[in-house]
């Protein structure tokens, strides 16, 4: 199923690595992060090499709704709890100036992606109390922010937070004005990293520096990601025929939905849970995709589906990205991955804050965002039910396969697959990892394709 974005937008293709070489940096994966990230390097005067295993933007970057804004749900009253204010300034300061970014490099390089300025709402059908904090929080944090009653969508509602002068975006033309100007070697997959060497079946690139930019790193020590990043899966539709808004909607209630215009489309999306935790049944009960049908008949009687896909994102344990060195053992590796459902702003943080840390510059807004924060009371409660998964996934694979389909173990650690009925995939419910009906790797963190017939 190919995103909205994927029509008509083709990059340019480039050529594998050529064999071994030696650069300043190497950056695993060219989606927007690894892009950006190798863009304001080469600005610094520092040569970054990206090496990408399928194409430019084959990712993750082309699945998104494309909006890039500083307002990430109910995250800063919640900030402000946790880390103090000063904390949760930087992580309001470094996604604001993401924006304008965004913005100012659209405008100088002329790239024609249909950058618009717009606001983003949060809104509520059942209580105005999370909105009124929110909007507090967030304003008192410098951002533009407001609570409000008036709503353009097609139902009521009790409230909105409204984030002034955010944006949207086409993030694929994005990528391909600013990859111009980027070394990216497609085709090339990373097979194995030792301290400054990166493996991959082309050849070997030796770096003092490596950026691991391919959402989910693959490495499990140091680091061990797996056990602070699982995966979530959500589901959008883009309507013709329905009325779009100005604004950008999130609804923060059970079952919220979000609605973000796009040309004469509306994207519809909602429907997220744990990848490998499938929620439709074998007669079709829980399809996320018909849930979203069945909303668009009610709101916009007389719509018409155009496209439909579906998303993966990487969720951190307290909610933040990990953007910086990857491990207090590999301080010449960096990370840039659990960017949730925010990963266009995100992507751009990372690319500052790695330039800024791989130059030697200072930059106060890093430590929000350090892979090695301070872990908080709401990280060791959802490490809890995060391990409770792997565990369950791991018994699972000691289970006599039953009648049916056999499923297949997953070759990252073990753990026994999940058929997606919906997305006719296997799925891992311990970190996300996907594979087709045939096994080959969709996404990681596993590295490998399964073996069918493994499960039995
Ligand atoms: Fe880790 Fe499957 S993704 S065991």
């Amino acid at each position: 199923m190919e995103s909205v974005w994927m029509k008509g937008c083709e990059i340019r293709k480039r050529e594998p690595l050529p064999g071994d070489m030696e650069a300043p940096v190497v950056v695993i994966g060219a989606g927007l992060a690894g892009i950006l990230t190798a863009y304001y390097l080469k600005q610094e005067g520092i040569r970054a090499v990206v090496l990408e295993a399928d194409r430019i933007g084959g990712g993750h970057t082309k699945n998104t709704t494309a909006k890039i804004t500083s307002q990430h749900n109910l995250i800063y009253s919640r900030l402000i709890r946790t880390f103090g204010s000063q904390m949760a300034a930087h992580y309001a300061v470094a996604n604001e100036a993401a924006i304008g970014e965004y913005e100012r490099l659209i405008r100088e390089k002329g790239i024609d992606c249909e950058f618009v300025r717009c606001p983003a709402y949060l809104y509520s059908q059942t209580g105005t109390e999370l909105l009124k904090q929110e909007a507090q929080a967030a304003a008192s944090l410098g951002i533009g922010a407001a609570f409000e009653t008036d709503c353009e969508l097609p139902f009521p509602v009790a409230g909105v937070t409204r984030f002034a002068r955010q944006a949207r975006f086409h993030p694929l033309k994005f990528l391909s004005g600013i990859a111009e100007e980027v070394e990216v070697y497609e085709q090339t997959k990373v097979l194995k990293v030792e301290e400054r060497k990166v493996e991959t079946d082309r050849g070997a690139v030796t770096a003092e520096h490596v950026v691991f930019a391919a959402h989910y790193p693959f490495i499990n020590v140091p680091g061990y990601y797996f056990a602070r990043i699982y995966q979530e899966r959500s589901y959008v539709i883009a309507l013709e025929g329905a009325k779009r808004p100005d604004g950008m909607y999130l609804g923060i209630d059970p079952g919220g939905l979000s609605f973000r215009s796009c040309g004469d489309l509306l994207l519809l999306g909602g429907g997220s849970h744990r990848t490998g935790v499938n929620p439709m049944d074998k007669t079709g009960a829980g399809c996320k995709y018909e849930m979203l049908r069945n909303r668009s008949r009610e709101l916009y009687p007389g719509c018409r589906e155009g496209y439909r896909w579906s998303a993966q994102d990487c969720m951190t344990l307290d909610g933040l990205p990990y953007i910086g060195r990857f491990s207090r053992r590999r301080p010449c590796w960096y990370a840039a991955t659990g960017f949730g459902k925010w990963g266009m702003t995100s992507s751009m943080v990372s690319a500052r804050i790695l330039t800024a840390l791989i130059s030697g510059r200072e930059c106060q807004e890093a430590d929000i965002f350090s892979p090695n924060r301070q872990v908080t009371v709401q990280a060791v409660k959802e490490l809890a039910l995060h391990s409770a998964y792997t565990v369950k996934g791991l018994a699972k694979r000691l289970l006599p396969p039953g009648m049916g389909r056999v499923i297949p173990n997953c070759p990252h650690m073990g753990c026994r697959l999940e058929w997606n009925p919906e997305e006719e995939s296997y799925d891992c419910p311990c970190h996300g990892s996907r594979f087709n009906q045939d096994g080959h790797l969709i996404d990681g963190p596993a590295q490998i394709d399964c073996k069918k017939g493994e499960g039995e």
